[in-house]
């Protein structure tokens, strides 16, 4: 097996990745789901398909801020395949779709290098020209869509009709994905990490987390892999035994198996992302008023208030880089499954390992606060 340093220095992309392109959630209710993250995340209503379009399968709504897409699709009929996704797992992510200089060479060398072809390639156009589109398996039954829309100019994708400007949303600040993490079936993360590796060349992505694998406060392991230029980072975790059950075999068993835990979006200013989510009524995990404590000797001199993080209850973990600020929503929807990440990056590459500790140890603060401990 692979060395952490040995994966580093072998990798690059076995084909042009060139960002991510969207991601596609199967849900229930799109036209219901797409006013909550038109609402609560700011996110603007751009493109349509549906039966209005000609499209008499499914319905499926294009959101967007600044380079984030998401697409919210939900099966019009009952013998449709997503059904079966949308019974197992619930409202989550089927795609995480990758723009690629060539569809049809991303499709034939990751087949060739053992992913499950899923779409071979195909293409589409309408009046703003084509788009080559092909796809592959990942884990569980989230899939890779590779997009070529180099002789595109139209809002989305071919089929997709633009909608009226929208003003139900307002921008919270959303700039990009940040990374997207797999949540992993018990001993499954190396399999993954090497399934990266082996089809599509990512490599392990070295920073701060990877030195501190901090299980016995977390309970989950995680392996970050990333493309050559580090736009795309995916986090593969797996449980761990530790102090608690693991939120990982948790996630694992709601989700009916491997699925998308969280997707991370970068801020440009996260306080008043957060703010402007707060007010919108997205519920974040409640950050212990203790872990504000240390936090300066923990991280030392940062731009921003501590009284106003800890107001907000954000979080800060530093590493040799830099620092950064991050916090969880929780959990979208009543299965504990799909969650989002606000990041905001101030030179630090790390993932947020260092508050597993500063959490757990700020709730056993409390605890020992109130003569329990
Ligand atoms: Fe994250």
């Amino acid at each position: 097996m692979q060395t952490a340093s040995e994966l580093s220095t072998v990798g690059h992309d076995l084909f042009k990745i060139l960002g991510t392109n969207h991601v596609e959630f199967f849900v229930g209710n799109a036209r219901q789901s797409a006013y909550y993250y038109r609402r609560a995340f700011g996110f603007e209503l751009v493109a349509y398909r549906g039966p209005e379009t000609g499209h008499r399968e499914t319905a499926s709504y294009c959101l967007r801020q600044d380079k984030i897409n998401f697409i919210l699709t939900t099966p019009l009929h009952a013998n449709h395949t997503a059904n079966e996704f949308l019974v197992k797992h619930g409202d989550g992510v089927k795609d995480i779709a990758l723009t690629v200089e060539n569809a049809t060479e991303a499709f034939a060398i990751t087949t060739s290098r053992g992913a499950k072809p899923v779409y071979e390639p195909y293409t589409i156009e309408d009046e703003f020209g084509s788009v080559t589109l092909s796809a592959v398996a990942t884990y569980g039954d989230v899939i890779h869509t590779f997009v070529e829309k180099k002789n595109y100019t139209g809002i989305f994708l071919p089929g997709f009709k633009e909608t009226p400007k929208d003003t139900l949303s307002k921008s919270v600040g959303l700039k990009y994905v940040d990374h997207i993490v797999g949540n992993m079936d018990w001993n499954q993360m190396e399999n993954m990490v090497n399934f990266y590796n082996d089809v599509f060349g990512f490599t392990r992505f070295v920073s701060f987390d990877d030195k501190d694998i901090s299980t016995e406060y977390s309970a989950l392991r995680s392996t970050v892999v990333a493309n050559e230029n580090k736009w795309i980072k995916f986090p593969i975790n797996e449980p761990a035994q530790g102090m608690k059950k693991s939120q990982i075999e948790e996630y694992v068993q709601f989700n009916g198996g491997a699925g998308v835990q969280h997707i991370a979006m970068e801020s440009e200013d996260i306080i008043s992302t957060i703010i402007a989510l707060r007010n919108n009524g997205v519920d974040f995990i409640k950050t212990p008023d203790a872990y504000y404590d240390d936090l300066l000797s923990r991280v030392g001199e940062i731009d921003e208030q501590i009284a106003t993080l800890r107001e907000l209850g954000i979080l800060v973990d530093r590493d040799d880089k830099g620092y950064m600020l991050q916090l969880f929503t929780r959990p979208v929807e009543d299965r504990p499954t799909l969650f989002f990440e606000i990041i905001q990056r101030k030179g630090g590459e790390s993932f947020g390992k260092g508050n597993f500790k500063a959490l757990f140890e700020a709730i056993e603060r409390e605890q020992a606060s109130r003569g329990n401990l």
